[in-house]
């Protein structure tokens, strides 16, 4: 109650107090305005809800949001020729944990509750996080074992532990000198030191001749709009202003991949976000550079259609 200063004033004050202290404000209808809903009580800002909009219409818009806000499950991955999914499952049960199969990836669990980072499995390397959607990315690559396989943005070294541990040897190539040694302690945790060598590089110029990998990987710096179950404040952190910026990035790094892999080999792009400027245009303007690339498939996930990360991802084969 505010009684000092005059009392015209300490009436209004009085006033606006009540106000704030009554009824809770009407959120919009998300089915009559599903861009005020979104931008209000969802909490997306204005351009990502535009851009959503814009590729899935209101009603899956809607649904987007409500699974960006949604508490997110976690998911282990099975580290392969250290455990199954079914190993790992059945040790899940002993422990007297909930988990699932996912439906999206072979080789990950869901697990309802508990701390992972408390569990045998992860401590010991045969089983890491990992999103559903990420898992598909190492296997994606193609590799056979024994190939060489250029990451060449690889902290902090999720998908480079999977490509060795599936039996790639790895040249994992890092900027930042933090995220480097997330690499080289993933690989030691994993097992896989011996086929996993890290690097602090700039990917767009990686210690590589020309042709000399079986296959890359750019799993590029982007918005990671598809992340923000796992990461809420990541919707803050890149505004449309940034978008111009990481595309180029995007682009140099995939050519430098494509510059690096053999004639036959694959290069794997995949960025884990849905604008259509750092995935369909970036692969379009891509294939518009270089008459040496070919595409294969391309894959957009959604955390509402599909309960894991918004990851897209892109094979491209080097024809010569
Ligand atoms: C999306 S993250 C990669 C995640 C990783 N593939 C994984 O599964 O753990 C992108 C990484 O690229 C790194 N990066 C950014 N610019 C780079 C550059 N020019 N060269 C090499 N790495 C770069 C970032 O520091 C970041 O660690």
């Amino acid at each position: 109650m505010a009684r000092a200063g005059h009392r015209g004033q300490a009436r209004y004050v009085n006033a606006v107090l009540r106000r704030l202290a009554g009824a809770p404000p009407a959120w919009p209808d998300p089915e009559r305005d599903p861009v005020g809903w979104a931008t209000t009580r969802g909490s997306h800002p204005a351009w990502i809800v535009e851009d959503a909009l814009a590729r899935l219409g209101p009603q899956q818009l809607v649904a987007l949001v409500e699974a960006d806000n949604a508490r997110p499950e976690v998911s282990l991955r099975a580290t392969p020729g250290r455990t199954t999914r079914d190993e790992l499952l059945a040790e899940l049960a002993e422990a007297g944990l909930a988990a699932r199969p996912s439906p999206l990836s072979p080789d990950c669990v869901t697990l309802e509750r508990g701390d992972p980072g408390a569990l045998a499995a992860v401590r010991e390397g045969r089983a890491v996080v990992q999103d559903a959607a990420s898992a598909l990315i190492a296997p994606a690559v193609g590799a056979s074992p024994g190939d060489l396989v250029a990451d060449l943005a690889a902290g902090p070294g999720g998908k480079a532990g999977h490509l060795a541990a599936l039996g790639a040897r790895v040249l994992a190539v890092e900027r930042n000198r933090r995220r480097a040694r997330l690499v080289a302690d993933t690989a030691s945790r994993l097992g896989v030191a011996d086929r996993l060598h890290t690097v602090v590089a700039d990917g767009r110029r990686p210690p590589l001749r020309p042709g000399q990998a079986d296959a890359a990987l750019v799993d590029a710096p982007c918005t990671n709009l598809g992340s923000l179950r796992r990461r809420p404040e990541a919707r803050w952190r890149h505004g449309p202003d940034d978008v111009a910026g990481l595309v180029e990035l995007q682009l140099a790094l995939v050519e430098a991949a494509a510059d690096a892999v053999r004639p036959g080999g694959t290069v794997l792009y995949s960025v884990c976000t849905w604008t259509t400027a750092e995935t369909e245009e970036v692969v379009a303007e891509l294939l518009r550079r270089r008459d040496d690339l070919r595409l294969d498939e391309t894959r957009q996930l959604w955390p509402h259609r599909n309960g894991a990360d918004g990851m897209f991802l892109a094979q491209l084969f080097k024809v010569r």
